[in-house]
């Protein structure tokens, strides 16, 4: 096939043989580090189908570069906020995610926030890390149970039901907040309650966010939430940074509104707030929510399968509009 794929970014193997398994060759970043912005907008001229990264930030400006032949930007990840999907749709280029082989990879991570930073587990390995003597103590470290405790889920898609199952087998009961109802069978095997978003933030021990990243979802959780939270209540963010205020975060936690916070994404990734690297009660990670080696090679694998359906002319199995 003689059509123009740039894959703007390392993608796994996988991903390349099943564009070259189709007959595509395509023209693929190959360093671990994202192209520059200027780079980027020399490569992707003439493509027909791009396959980028969340690191790549899929603009008018890029649109333009790529030119009016574009047909498709196939995104290897499940969050899309790094496209402006409105300026696809307008020139008629298709936009596909991928959704549903990161779930489990990413709730896995969700809740081992949820133990690492109730049971402090971040702190005691800093600990033992710095040498300092310790000694086993009655009183020594002492963290927060789970169980009978309430997971508050913002945003009942399929990673937030995914990281309701592992709640609910550590013994959590289950609340959520969420435009739509689930699957009367999930909502059953999972004991779930649907509550308005302030009653989710006023009864959570746990709140762990699941929902999209966008215009209405943006500093969803600030200062006036956090009011609203428990004091001994902890906030989980392994969908995207900007929908949580990240400075009033820190503000919450130095007042000890909440308390406390493990991340996953942070809403200038990747700088983080100064202000959370002194906080003992934060658990903080480097985006890793889909970061495994099957995992990743199962988002290339569907990214490029929507990339050849494009291509064939077909209907993309994960398309986003
Ligand atoms: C990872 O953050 C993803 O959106 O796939």
């Amino acid at each position: 096939m003689s059509l123009k794929v740039v894959v703007t970014g390392k993608i796994p193997s996988a991903g390349l043989k099943t564009l070259s398994d189709a007959g595509i060759t395509p023209v693929a970043w190959d360093a671990d580090q994202p192209m520059s912005r200027s780079a980027l907008l020399e490569a992707v001229k003439g493509a027909e189908i791009l396959i980028t990264l969340l690191t790549e930030k899929v603009d008018s400006e890029l649109l333009d570069a790529a030119g009016a032949q574009l047909k498709a930007v196939c995104n290897v990840a499940v969050g899309y906020n790094n496209i402006d999907v409105a300026a696809c749709t307008t020139r008629n280029v298709r936009v596909t995610n991928t959704p549903g082989v990161l779930t489990d990879a990413t709730a896995d991570i969700a809740f081992a926030l949820v133990l690492m930073v109730t049971r402090r587990l971040g702190e005691g390995e800093r600990v033992i890390r710095s040498k300092n003597d310790w000694q086993w103590g009655m009183h020594y470290m002492l963290g927060s149970g789970i169980q009978n405790r309430q997971i508050g889920i913002v945003g009942m898609g399929a990673i937030g039901i995914a990281t309701a199952r592992r709640a609910k087998a550590f013994g959590m009961s289950v609340a959520y907040f969420s435009r739509s109802k689930i699957a009367e069978e999930t909502a059953f095997e999972l004991d779930a309650k649907q509550l308005s978003f302030d009653e989710l933030l006023a009864t959570s021990d746990i709140v762990s966010i699941h929902c999209p990243s966008n215009e209405s979802t943006h500093h969803l959780i600030g200062a006036a939430q956090f009011k609203k939270m428990k004091k001994a209540a902890f906030l989980i963010n392994t969908a995207r940074g900007p929908i949580v205020n990240e400075q009033e975060l820190v503000d919450a936690l130095v007042s000890s509104d909440i308390a406390g916070a493990g991340l996953d994404v942070f809403e200038f990734e990747p700088q983080v707030n100064a202000g959370l690297l002194n906080l003992e009660n934060v658990v903080l990670i480097p985006h890793l929510g889909s970061a495994t080696a099957e995992t990743r090679a199962a988002m290339a694998t569907l990214a490029a399968t929507n990339a050849v359906a494009v291509a064939n002319g077909q209907i993309p199995p994960t398309p986003v509009n």
